[in-house]
């Protein structure tokens, strides 16, 4: 896929509105009710490698909802070759589902073929640049269209690193086209553990090249902070998620939710608070939002759901 040809494809990507990290807690409810929101987004490796319930359930998601393919796993920035077995499955899963796009983490994520289930960092540096830049190459040649990469939580920063990451993120995405999902709380969270400073973060950014944002809430240790998923956005995400919209016009965004998942009906309370900051002038609300710390337990950031959906009786009517 050409250059120019990826670079149009991301300019005609829609704004989708305002959508929801699909989780298997909301599968009942959404077959049931099919709920009002925009979309859903769906972590890829849910999916891929089953062709039984969870692959049937999607589909009658998919029929009703626009839905965006987040991957976890495809280990852009790893120096092991590319998993081709993955880019198969993704394709296969995005020529079934037709998701508006396919996005992952600039990131490693295993090493001699084992996943360790987190998104690792990179050392930031030209010779790094160049390796993912050569990768999101291949892989937006092989599923012929851009690939939208999200900045990740971090929570240090290599001494060999050279290059700022929002700088990087730009570098990355003038040199191959592919698009950004920006995370406004991965960014508070990376830019509050490295002591940054995450307005000049987003201002960075090349704002033509975000087509979607991510919310969600986190951990506040003080000293340093955790992204957990797992409650509330807190006040300086919302501000700097204003900041955002302002600087990009407004993209498609989504809220995140991966442990202590509250009711769908909960969920689009919180992720609806977004409309406020969309249309207040000043990025200040008279919306009561979550300061910090009021859950003091950790819960498990990733919910992989396959396995308790096996269990599970989904009543379609
Ligand atoms: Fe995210």
């Amino acid at each position: 896929m050409k250059q120019q040809t990826i670079t149009e494809t991301l300019k005609s990507l829609p704004n989708l509105g305002l959508g929801l990290g699909l989780r298997h807690t909301h599968f009942q409810h959404i077959l049931k009710h099919s709920p009002a929101v925009d979309w859903f987004e769906v972590i890829s490796e849910n999916f891929m490698y089953s062709h039984g319930k969870p692959r049937y359930i999607l589909q009658q998601i998919a029929e009703r909802y626009p839905i965006v393919m987040h991957g976890v796993s495809m280990s852009i920035g790893s120096t092991e070759k590319l998993n081709d077995d993955y880019l198969k499955k993704l394709k296969i899963l995005a020529e079934e589902v037709k998701p508006k796009w396919i996005s992952d983490h600039l990131c490693w994520t295993g090493v001699l073929g084992t996943n360790t289930h987190d998104l690792l960092p990179l050392p930031l540096t030209e010779e790094t640049l160049k390796h993912v830049c050569n990768r999101i190459d291949y892989v937006q040649e092989y599923l012929n269209r851009p690939l939208i990469i999200e900045n990740p939580s971090t929570y240090l920063d290599f001494n060999q690193s050279t290059i700022p990451e929002a700088e990087f993120l730009k570098l990355m995405a003038k040199q191959t086209g592919c698009g950004l999902l920006l995370d406004v709380n991965n960014t508070y969270v990376s830019c509050f553990n490295s002591g940054e400073d995450p307005i000049e973060y987003i201002k960075t950014l090349p704002h033509e090249s975000i087509v979607q944002m991510h919310l969600a809430g986190h951990q506040n240790c003080g000293t340093h902070i955790i992204d957990t998923h797992d409650r509330k956005v807190t006040k300086e995400v919302w501000e700097l998620f204003h900041l955002a919209w302002t600087l990009t016009g407004g993209t498609a965004t989504l809220l995140e939710w991966d442990g202590n998942i509250p009711s769908f009906e909960d969920c689009i309370k919180e992720l609806h608070k977004a409309k406020d900051y969309m249309l207040s002038p000043t990025g200040k609300t008279e919306l009561i939002v979550e300061t910090a710390n009021e859950i003091e337990e950790l819960s498990t950031p990733i919910d992989f759901m396959v396995s308790p959906l096996m269990s599970e009786t989904i009543h379609s009517s």
